[in-house]
Formats: structure tokens, C-alpha cells, sequence
């Protein structure tokens, strides 16, 4: 007897592979889909993996066939994306669908969007909950992207009960953009010193794979019509998780604190860094879906960090790690960080 039969839209990447394996060890039958079909090794025989790519017209309506009874859509970006479930709504039975934390606004009108502009950077309570203001849904960027999906799939109500994820900054095995390569690929290149801008103090609540796979498994089995935050049990510091990774990794390095901003182009800016605050409030998953995380961020490190030091293995960064070259900086700028460090002595 399963739970019933799950349609996974993305299995293939960090969250879906993690959502794939919680939701076959709660007992549900899983298709995983993805445009590669790749499969996770980790994946017992029985489990149908599918190739289709979801903007091709008809194929996902192809791929679910007869239906299915939860659909985990993992790569969903735009209110059409929104569409294309409502509009297969007599073929699921509930959705779960990975959002983002980057819909926030705070009381300026500030966002992810206007953070490169003076003093653009959202300041939002700590934690931000739900009910936390947005940006306005529409076409412009990711984040009016994203909300335009959650007010598709929420206006569908009780034709598609879906669960929105709002995720925070994703880690773990199979990450494109691993933020932890800051501070892992300097430890590998025998680099000891950390220049960390606004004192180290940073906070971008992390969202461990295993945790979000635990929220999906949770939503799956309690449909509802629901925004939900997805994050870790605690938002640490940049300099935190420096320490937690150098600490993994068994090298000592300094860290040189910087006051305010990176002080020369990108020296003390890592993936992590802002001038204020990003931490997600979990209370409501905790109430509503009795959420607990399965990890913690020290806790998944090790897994992570010999993961991705065997995923680079003597590559450029920016070829194994495509999600972080996107950021368009270079992180690994030691010269201009050496020069920084020279310039103050
Ligand atoms: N990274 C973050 O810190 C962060 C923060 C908040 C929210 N999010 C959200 O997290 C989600 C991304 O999850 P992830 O990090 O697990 O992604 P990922 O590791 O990049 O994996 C994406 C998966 O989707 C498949 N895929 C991509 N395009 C597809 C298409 N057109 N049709 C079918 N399958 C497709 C990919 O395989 P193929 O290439 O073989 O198709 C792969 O299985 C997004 O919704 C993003 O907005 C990310």
C-alpha cells in the first residue's frame, strides 16, 4: 500500500534529488522528471524517471499521463508556469511548488531587485514571515516572476491545493552555485586569511536540501492552499560558517573583519554578505505542517564540502559551478584581495 503516486518536476537537481529520496522512503511511488533524466545513484531500480522538458508544448501534460496525486514542481518561475498546473488541475490531485525568499519587500520598496542602487538593500524584521509584504507580481525579474506564480497557484484554491515554498539560500550535494566555495576553494588553494566586509555579521538564511525535501515531504502528505517559508533551524553568520566549513575542512585561518561595505571592489564580499539581515521566519511550517528540521547547517557540511571538492577536482570554478559564475564577480580575486590587505599594513 503507497501513499500514492508523486510526479517530482526537476528531480534531477539538488532539491529534487533530496525531494525524490524523502518522499520514496514516506512510501509514495515517485516519477522523476527532469529534460536529461538523469538518475540519482542513490535511486532504487523501481523508480520511473521520465525526459521531458516542461516548456515544450503538450509534455508535461504527456508525462503525467493519467495524473498523479502530488506534483513537486522544482523548476517552476513565472505566473505561466502557474498556469500550465492550473490548467492540468483535473490530473493532480495537489501541488507542491519551490518559490523564493527573494519576493520579499521591506517598508522602503526595497528588494533582492534594488539591491545594487545606493542603499538598495531590503531591511526586513528578523525573522520575516509570510504575511511579510512582496514585490508586485509581473514579467520584469525573478522575483515579480515568482510572486506572479504563487498568486496563479493560489487563486486555483481548492482546483489545485498548493504548497508554495519560499526557499532561502540552498545547500548541499549537487548545488550549481554553491556559496560554501568562498570559503572551501580558498582552503584548498591554501589561503589562511578571510577578509569578511560589515564585520563578518552577515546573515542569509541557509535552506539545506533534506530540509526542504522534509517540507515537500510534509506538504505532499497535508495538501493545502499555503505560502510557507523553507529555511534551516538557524541563520548563521558568514563568519559562522566560515569557521563551520574551515573547521570541517581542518585548516586555521585569520579573519580580517571589515566595518561597512567591501572596501576596493569586491574584497570581503562573499555569496553570504549584505548590509542587513535575511532570515526566515519558520514558525508557521512548524505550526502548520508540524515541520522539524533533519539538519542543521554544521551538521550537513561534511557531506557538502567532500562533495563539492570532488565536483571541482582541478576545474575552472566557473565551469563546475555555473549558478555561481552568474553572479558575474570574481570571487576568487586574490590579488585584488592581497593588495587590500598590503594597502593597510
Ligand atoms: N539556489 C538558491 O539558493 C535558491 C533560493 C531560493 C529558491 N530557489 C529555487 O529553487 C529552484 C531550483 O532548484 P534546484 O536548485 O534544485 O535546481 P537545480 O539543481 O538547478 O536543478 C534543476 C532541475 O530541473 C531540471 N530542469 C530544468 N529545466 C527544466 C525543464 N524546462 N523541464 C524539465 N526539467 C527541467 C534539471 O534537469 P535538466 O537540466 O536535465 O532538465 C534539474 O533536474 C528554483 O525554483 C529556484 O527559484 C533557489
Amino acid at each position: 500500500m503507497t501513499k500514492g503516486n508523486a510526479f517530482v518536476l526537476g528531480a534531477s537537481g539538488q532539491v529534487g534529488r533530496a525531494s525524490v529520496r524523502a518522499l520514496l522512503a514516506d512510501g509514495w511511488e515517485v516519477t522523476a522528471a527532469s529534460r536529461g533524466g538523469v538518475r540519482d545513484e542513490g535511486w532504487p531500480e523501481g523508480i520511473r524517471s521520465v525526459r521531458l522538458d516542461r516548456t515544450e508544448e503538450g509534455a508535461l501534460a504527456a508525462g503525467l499521463g493519467d495524473g498523479c496525486d502530488v506534483l513537486v514542481d522544482i523548476v517552476a518561475f513565472d505566473g505561466g508556469h502557474g498556469r500550465q498546473l492550473t490548467g492540468l488541475a483535473d490530473r493532480i490531485g495537489s501541488a507542491v511548488v519551490v518559490s523564493s525568499g527573494a519576493v520579499y519587500e521591506d517598508e522602503r520598496g526595497r528588494s533582492f531587485d534594488t539591491q545594487d542602487e545606493p542603499d538598495g538593500f531590503p531591511a526586513f524584521p528578523v525573522p520575516v514571515a509570510e504575511d511579510w509584504r512582496t514585490v508586485a507580481p509581473g514579467d520584469g525579474t525573478y522575483s515579480t516572476r515568482k510572486v506572479a506564480l504563487e498568486r496563479e497557484l493560489l487563486a486555483a484554491g481548492d482546483a489545485l491545493p498548493t504548497t508554495l515554498l519560499r526557499a532561502g539560500a540552498i545547500h548541499g550535494p549537487y548545488c550549481p552555485g554553491p556559496r560554501e566555495l568562498w570559503f572551501v576553494k580558498r582552503a584548498l588553494d591554501g589561503r589562511r586569511v578571510r577578509p569578511l566586509a560589515y564585520d563578518g555579521r552577515s546573515r542569509f538564511h541557509p535552506a539545506h536540501v533534506d530540509n526542504l525535501a522534509e517540507l515537500v515531504r510534509l506538504a505532499a502528505a497535508n495538501p493545502g492552499s499555503r505560502v510557507l517559508n523553507g529555511a534551516d533551524p538557524e541563520a548563521l553568520t558568514v563568519a559562522e560558517i566560515g569557521a563551520a566549513i574551515d573547521a570541517v575542512m581542518g585548516v586555521e585561518s585569520e579573519t580580517v573583519l571589515i566595518e561597512g561595505a567591501p572596501p576596493e571592489g569586491i574584497v570581503g564580499l562573499t555569496p553570504w554578505t549584505a548590509p542587513h539581515p535575511m532570515v526566515y521566519d519558520m514558525a508557521a511550517a512548524e505550526r502548520e505542517l508540524g515541520y522539524r528540521p533533519v539538519v542543521s547547517y554544521a551538521g550537513s557540511l561534511p557531506e557538502t564540502v567532500a562533495w563539492l571538492t570532488g565536483h571541482l577536482a582541478g576545474r575552472d570554478w566557473r565551469e563546475a559551478f555555473p549558478n555561481l559564475a552568474k553572479y558575474g564577480v570574481d570571487f576568487f580575486d586574490y590579488a585584488a584581495e592581497d593588495a587590500w590587505l598590503a594597502s593597510r599594513a
